[in-house]
């Protein structure tokens, strides 16, 4: 059996009023349109993907690797259903329709719509979704507990303004039902094809019609800014809720930002304000203190973050670390019991087992063209206000005098000072 998705994205976003498509808007760290695509990809049994763009935007899904079909003109959902049709010669059995403005969160759901539909021998399947407020979205208009129709909010009379069962976008349509993709009217009032018509001339055309309703995480296009923040706020707060019910301490989850791929164990404490992006995983025990922003790193157990640390990607901070307020670290790997507690930058670094980083010290790792890297021993005590300027290694056991400025190698035990002699004068005040 064939299946095509066919996803439509080549509106203009005019709602939106950005100049960023809105499908590559993201929610958690992760495009909407990453979303649509991810859930698709799931489903085995879907064996091609064509989305639809205008031609403006054709080079967003180049860069992806995806070659797109172009619609022209932007005459509305059924309308690119139409041309793609029309141009393609599709010939799958079953067509998956998806919207690139509505991100799926739960795969499962587009697993089930597709079986129930396929076992049920359904033509033209819709899956919707009850929503507390309707304004916008196509309504779903049932009689005699069959689907009758879906009509806009544009089309919408006193009564079915309230109805609050809603289109989602997403169609699944056997061959028979796409077949009749030309016989849908343009809409006089926006001068365009709605894909929803072709439910009305399906029922004319006497095939199965149903629809699947979403009881799961909600299914909705996001058409304006504060759409997309109210479906962000739902699905962040989704997320933090998952890790609490895991037994992850949130105080004030909701001055917390946390991305996809954010992975914390249990018994781990975050406290307010604190960002975690992308791909970061934590240890148990650990705690991030306030202010704190982390990104695509980890962390081991029993360490303390923060408050006020930056930790950037490629970045491993080994157990019982201590990364205090305002360091920066950047690409580098944090032993076990490593302390840099104030005031730090460590870039492109390696710092050993148990070695304390004093107050200020900088890892001078950029000489204007490139990045280079800097290797600390274990047990070493760096003193405050040292620049380490790489490339430089520095053995175990060593210790670097406050002030230092070192370039040079330190071997392993070596005491290390590299500062003017102090001079006091005498007589200051004649
Ligand atoms: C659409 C549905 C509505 C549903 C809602 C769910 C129609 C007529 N309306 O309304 O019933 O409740 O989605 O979010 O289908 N697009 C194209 N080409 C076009 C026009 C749009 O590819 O010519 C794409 C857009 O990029 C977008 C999607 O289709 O991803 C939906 O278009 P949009 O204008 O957002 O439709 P809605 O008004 O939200
Ligand atoms: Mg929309």
């Amino acid at each position: 059996m064939k299946i095509c998705a066919i996803v439509l994205s080549a509106g203009r976003s005019k709602r939106f009023k950005s100049s960023l498509p809105k499908y590559l808007h993201s929610i958690a760290g992760k495009a909407i349109l990453d979303y649509n695509l991810d859930a698709i990809r799931s489903v085995k049994k879907i064996n091609k993907i064509e989305i639809i763009s205008n031609k403006e935007n054709k080079k967003n899904f180049i860069e992806k690797g995806i070659s797109p079909f172009i619609q022209n003109p932007i005459n509305g959902t059924g309308g690119a259903l139409k041309q793609i049709f029309n141009a393609k010669k599709l010939n799958s059995d079953y067509y998956l329709v998806t919207l690139s403005d509505t991100p799926i969160f739960d795969y499962k759901i587009l697993r089930n719509f597709i079986n129930k539909s396929i076992s049920s021998k359904t033509d033209l399947s819709v899956l919707s979704q009850e929503v507390s407020n309707p304004h916008g979205y196509g309504r779903i208009v049932i009689k005699d507990k069959k689907l009758k129709s879906i009509v806009e909010e544009n089309d919408c009379d006193i009564d079915q303004k309230k109805i609050n069962l809603i289109n989602t976008g997403i169609f699944f349509l056997s061959k028979k039902a796409i077949s009749n993709i030309n016989l849908i009217k343009k809409n006089l009032k926006k001068s365009e094809f709605y894909i929803t018509d072709l439910i009305e001339i399906c029922h004319q055309k006497k095939l199965k019609i149903d629809t699947y309703q979403n009881r799961s995480l909600p299914i909705q296009g996001v058409n304006t800014i504060l759409e997309l923040q109210d479906l962000d706020k739902f699905y962040q707060n989704f997320l933090k809720q998952k890790l609490m019910n895991e037994g992850v301490r949130i105080i004030h989850p909701e001055t917390v930002y946390i991305e996809n791929g954010v992975n914390i164990s249990e018994g781990v404490i975050i406290e307010p304000n604190v960002v975690l992006k992308s791909n970061v995983n934590i240890g148990r025990g650990t705690i991030i203190k306030s202010f704190s922003y982390i990104e695509d790193c980890s962390v081991g157990i029993n360490c303390q973050i923060g408050p006020f640390a930056r930790i950037r990607p490629e970045s491993k901070i080994s157990n019982y670390a201590k990364i205090g307020n305002f360091v920066e670290i950047k690409k580098s790997s944090i032993s076990e019991g490593v302390k840099i507690n104030h005031l730090s930058y460590v870039g492109d670094a390696n710092i050993g087992k148990n070695t304390n980083i004093g107050a200020g010290t900088i890892t001078c790792n950029y000489d204007g063209k490139n990045k280079l890297s800097t290797k600390i021993g274990n047990n070493c005590f760096i003193g405050s206000n040292a620049s380490i300027v790489a490339p430089v290694k520095i053995g175990n056991s060593a210790y670097v005098a406050a002030g230092s400025v070192i370039t040079k190698n330190v071997k392993n035990n070596q005491f290390s000072i590299s500062r003017t002699k102090q001079k006091n004068i005498k007589n200051r005040i004649k």
